[in-house]
């Protein structure tokens, strides 16, 4: 049972709280996915901007062939994460995903934190899919030889300003997600099918030009990693060593660090426990195997294009396709569009759903507005929340320079991730016997690895990055002091929420 009203530094939830497995109380929301569902779900947000914009960007300018090391380095840190949130959603399978398994193992402030670390990352990460999205669809255009008006040409595929081609493709997801996940399922299946199919053409055409002479071609450390921002654009370890440059082992972890976003989308799978049949063994079993899969991926990925040309050839704006039309690949072009395009589709898609879950457990624990935490009738979803969040996506895509801020999702990122680590850690010790499907092996060598190698990361990412988040999550710790702290359902603030009648336990294919 709930802890009462004790100060919010030690309010906690109970597990049966967190998942009503015994109440029942807590679900509102009806089953929708089953076991390889899940594991689509992973691939459909995984692969996006990762592979099509940021792996060659960080190739021709940080880390050259050495790319592959940096995405083996975040696929691996990803992977013992993953075997913590696996264990954590095996106990707790709660929408709310990082932030629920803090309340109840950590309390409520330390929740908040994490909750509100993950609002931003996915929030902005779905603003900074939307405008790559916008771009690749440009180019789609533009490569298939389709001219648009002149009034159109200046607001289409623009990294910065108003952008016509995000505002659609937000619009367009919001919508999707409002009307639940029934839609958004069907879509997803066959959008990640396709994308697939473009990236092993990526895979097969690109091995035939493969020249491993491009692959030996390791440039040495040189530039520092300090641009127009000055120190505020190094690495935060860059300061403690004096300076850090781009290639050698500087390069490849600050690439490893930024290509983390690749790999983001694994804990977006735990998010969507409350909706999974069998959650206990089928969301660890998803987060798991979609990020094997994922990383077998983008290693060949990687290998392939710095295999194909040499780094200082690849083409920063458009790094496969530039790789592919030199090779004399021009139809690989379109086949490079079009699956970009439908890939940051899904993308979006599913990031867009993950933080809905994550806003309505939120809510739904008094932390954010009630209403929030309300599941509409008629479309069985967080209608009113995903509207709030796709028209906040909406003005963060349009009116923030969101490509320049990809590290600051992956900062929110990782610091999820130190505190997952830290949950199993602290959960093995004060909750021994709570049933759990998934056992994260090794531990606590496991999970403390996983936190080494996310704050790793972590001081990998650029002094800017770090001043931006402690900024977030400043102004994060004043709306819980002024609003959650109060309203927090066990602080007794409001109520607990009952889920609609008729919807408990309903399943939905
Ligand atoms: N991992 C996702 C992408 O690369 C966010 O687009």
């Amino acid at each position: 049972m709930p802890e009462g009203h004790s100060p919010s530094i030690t309010r906690r939830l109970h597990p049966s709280e967190a998942t009503g497995r015994w109440t029942g109380a807590r679900h509102g929301l009806p089953k929708a996915y089953g076991q390889t569902d899940l594991v689509v779900l992973g691939i459909g947000v995984m692969i996006g901007a990762g592979i099509f914009s940021l792996a060659g960007r960080q190739a021709a300018t940080m880390a050259g062939p050495g790319v592959i090391l940096s995405f083996m380095i975040a696929g691996i840190t990803s992977l013992l994460v993953a075997f913590c949130i696996a264990e954590l959603s095996s106990a707790m399978p709660a929408s709310g995903s990082a932030y629920t398994f803090t309340y109840v193992i950590f309390g409520e402030v330390w929740a908040w934190i994490v909750g509100w670390a993950l609002v931003m990352e996915l929030l902005l990460a779905a603003a900074v899919v939307a405008r790559v999205w916008s771009l690749y669809a440009a180019q789609m255009l533009g490569d298939f030889g389709v001219r648009l008006p002149e009034p159109l040409s200046g607001v289409v595929g623009q990294p910065e300003g108003f952008d016509l081609f995000t505002l659609l493709i937000l619009v367009l997801l919001t919508g999707v997600v409002a009307l639940g996940a029934r839609i958004g399922l069907r879509t997803l299946w066959i959008i990640v099918i396709a994308k697939l199919v473009a990236i092993g053409a990526v895979i097969v055409v690109g091995a035939t030009h493969f020249d491993q002479a491009n692959l030996a071609a390791i440039p040495a450390p040189s530039t520092p990693i300090k641009t127009a921002g000055g120190t505020l654009d190094s690495p935060l370890l860059g300061l403690v060593f004096g300076q850090s440059t781009a290639f050698g082992w500087f390069g490849i972890f600050a690439a490893a660090a930024t290509i983390t976003f690749a790999y983001i989308g694994f804990d977006v799978v735990a998010t969507a426990a409350e909706e999974a049949e069998d959650a206990p063994r089928s969301v660890p079993r998803g987060i798991i195997r979609s990020l094997v899969a994922t990383t077998v991926i983008y290693i060949t990925v990687a290998v392939v294009m710095v295999g194909m040309t040499s780094y200082d050839k690849i083409d920063a704006a458009a790094p496969l396709a530039s790789a592919f039309r030199r090779a004399g690949e021009g139809f690989m072009v379109h086949i490079i569009n079009i699956g970009a395009v439908l890939g940051l589709t899904t993308v979006v898609l599913v990031l867009l759903v993950g933080l809905t879950r994550v806003i309505f457990s939120m809510a739904r624990d008094g932390l954010f507005p009630r209403p929030l935490a309300k599941i509409n009738r008629s479309y069985h979803s967080p209608t009113r929340a995903t509207l709030v969040i796709g028209g906040t996506a909406i003005l963060l895509a349009e009116f923030v320079p969101v490509l320049t801020l990809e590290s600051l999702v992956v900062i929110g990122t990782l610091f999820a991730f130190v505190a997952v680590g830290a949950g199993v850690i602290r959960m093995r010790r004060t909750m021994p016997d709570l049933p759990r499907g998934f056992r994260t092996p090794l531990s606590p060598f496991v999970p403390i690895a996983s936190i080494m190698a996310s704050l790793w990361l972590m001081v990998n990412l650029q002094v800017i990055t770090w001043l931006y988040f402690i900024a977030w999550m400043a102004f994060g710790v004043l709306v819980y002091l002024l609003y959650g702290r109060r309203n927090s359902v066990l602080a007794g603030g409001q109520p607990p929420l009952e889920p609609p009648a008729g919807l408990r336990g309903r399943h939905r294919r």
